[in-house]
């Protein structure tokens, strides 16, 4: 058993004054009743604890899946345009939380955040060979002799050439591409070195996580645990 206010600033999500105030609020329940006092104890395996009506996870770590809309930057913080953390509700912000690697801004789709820096880092680095896949739809058909060009690796304008990949075309003009690396507008460079144009891009699975479909645009949940394994293993 411990204080609730103690719960709360533990795991980031309010200062010890902050939640005193929400407390005043009466924005917390516990176990469906309106509790107002700090001091309250609570059992975080048992109790079942909600801020505005919302389950409040207090794990050490969030994770988080954000199906990420158009016009979005994947960062913490932009000057100019609205960023992953400035869309999520107010439940799941806590300090720290950072996207898992980025998109641009005109592709949609799977974004993880956390404030778990050394399993995003592991995610992320080129050693694990976590696997991204992406839906997308382009301006003019791609030849399956293309498409197998694609997977065997692609000279970009800069010199490097891409890692190979899997690609699998639904359509003529559209399918999934799976790759183990992350470079900058990898895909769009892809296609564009190979005289296509990306129209429609969106992430559908990284590390083996999914993308849940009952997200809609904008939309988030936390990882569940199975999910939080394959991102933390
Ligand atoms: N490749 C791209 O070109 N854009 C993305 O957002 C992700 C991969």
């Amino acid at each position: 058993m411990q204080r609730l206010d103690k719960a709360f600033s533990s795991c980031k999500l309010f200062s010890r004054t902050e939640i005193a105030k929400v407390l005043k609020q009466r924005r917390v329940c516990v176990n469906e009743v309106v509790v107002t006092k700090p001091d309250f104890k609570v059992d975080l395996a048992v109790d079942k604890i909600t801020l505005d009506g919302n389950i409040v996870s207090f794990n050490k770590y969030a994770y988080i899946m954000l199906n990420k809309p158009y016009g979005v930057v994947s960062s913490t913080d932009d000057g100019r345009d609205t960023t992953v953390i400035d869309i999520l509700p107010s439940e799941f912000k806590r300090d720290g939380l950072f996207p898992v690697g980025r998109l641009d801004k005109d592709t949609v789709g799977l974004v993880i955040l956390t404030d778990d820096g050394a399993s995003a880092h592991k995610r992320l680095s080129p050693k694990t060979h976590a696997e991204k896949v992406y839906y997308f739809e382009v301006a003019d058909e791609v030849l399956v002799d293309t498409a197998k060009e694609i997977e065997q690796g692609v000279l970009l304008k800069d010199g490097y050439t891409t890692k190979p990949c899997r690609v699998k075309l639904i359509s003529s003009k559209s399918g999934e591409i799976t790759l183990t690396e992350g470079k900058y507008h990898e895909i769009k460079r892809i296609f564009g070195a190979k005289g296509n144009k990306i129209t429609f891009l969106k992430r559908i699975e990284f590390a083996g996580i999914k993308l849940d479909d009952s997200l809609g645009a904008g939309e988030c949940r936390y990882l569940t645990e199975s999910e939080i394994e394959l991102f933390t293993k």
